[in-house]
């Protein structure tokens, strides 16, 4: 099967973008701002209008394209907060939260989101995290303990082009960290007690994940856990290596 062609037709048939977002999407392309791959647009605006998300995290803003999908796509009431580290990304998103009459219902928060999110406490219905990637590991912790039961837990770019598959040695030197985080970010939340995971082989990978309805799984993600999977999120707690 040829995955390039099959992927320009599949996004062929997905059209229904608003004009602000396709003019966004073309000055970022333009400014090569990374944003979401189309497939992952389509992905994204089916899992939000499924689920109705009434408040939304986002972990990487970039220029605000992903969070004006969303935004679009959640009901009117939904409030979303989004997090930038880069000051001119963050300064653009919200002049384009603002040309889409959004700035009221999206709040940016600039800054790493490795600060920020121990300092949030609003629990989240849907979490998308599209940030550093080798940091998906690290803001685990926080993540599960914002995101509510039966709440959705999206991350993007975890196949890596592909290049996950392949063993940490067979991977550039410069990029074996990352590598190798992404492959324990991906370990944990399929294994994870309080996460049911599917991991997608869309755009640059998405795994999507569902935090359980039952809380007496925090116990079991604390204690029964048979896998390591909690010994492994303390440990990586202490882990303060960039
Ligand atoms: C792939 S882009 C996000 C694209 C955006 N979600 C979209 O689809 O429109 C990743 C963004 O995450 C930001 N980022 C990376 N690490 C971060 C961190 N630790 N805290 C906050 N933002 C971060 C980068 O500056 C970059 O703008």
């Amino acid at each position: 099967m040829d995955r390039e062609r099959l992927s320009v037709y599949i996004n062929s048939l997905d059209d229904q973008y608003s004009p602000l977002l396709r003019r966004i999407a073309k000055e970022a392309a333009g400014e090569g701002v990374p944003i979401v791959r189309k497939e992952t647009a389509s992905l994204l605006k089916t899992l939000t209008v499924m689920k109705r998300p009434s408040r939304i995290l986002e972990v990487g803003t970039a220029v605000g394209y992903s969070a004006l999908l969303l935004a679009e796509n959640a009901p009117r009431e939904c409030r979303i907060t989004t997090i930038e580290k880069d000051g001119r990304r963050a300064m653009q998103a919200r002049e384009n939260f603002e040309r889409a009459g959004r700035g009221k219902q999206i709040t940016l928060l600039e800054g790493d989101a490795a600060q920020i999110l121990p300092g949030l406490s609003a629990p989240f219905d849907f979490i998308f995290m599209d940030a550093a990637k080798g940091q998906y590991i690290h803001f685990l912790e926080d993540v599960l303990r914002l995101l509510k039961p039966g709440g959705l837990l999206i991350s993007d770019n975890v196949l890596q082009d592909g290049s996950i598959l392949e063993s940490r040695f067979m991977v550039e030197r410069r990029d074996r960290t990352i590598h190798s985080r992404m492959r324990e970010y991906l370990y944990t939340i399929t294994h994870h007690a309080l996460l049911t995971t599917a991991v997608l082989a869309t755009g640059d990978g998405v795994a999507v994940s569902v935090r359980a309805w039952n809380e007496g799984c925090e116990a079991a993600a604390e204690n029964v856990c048979t896998d390591g999977t909690a010994d492994r999120l303390r440990e990586l707690r202490g882990d303060g290596e960039e």
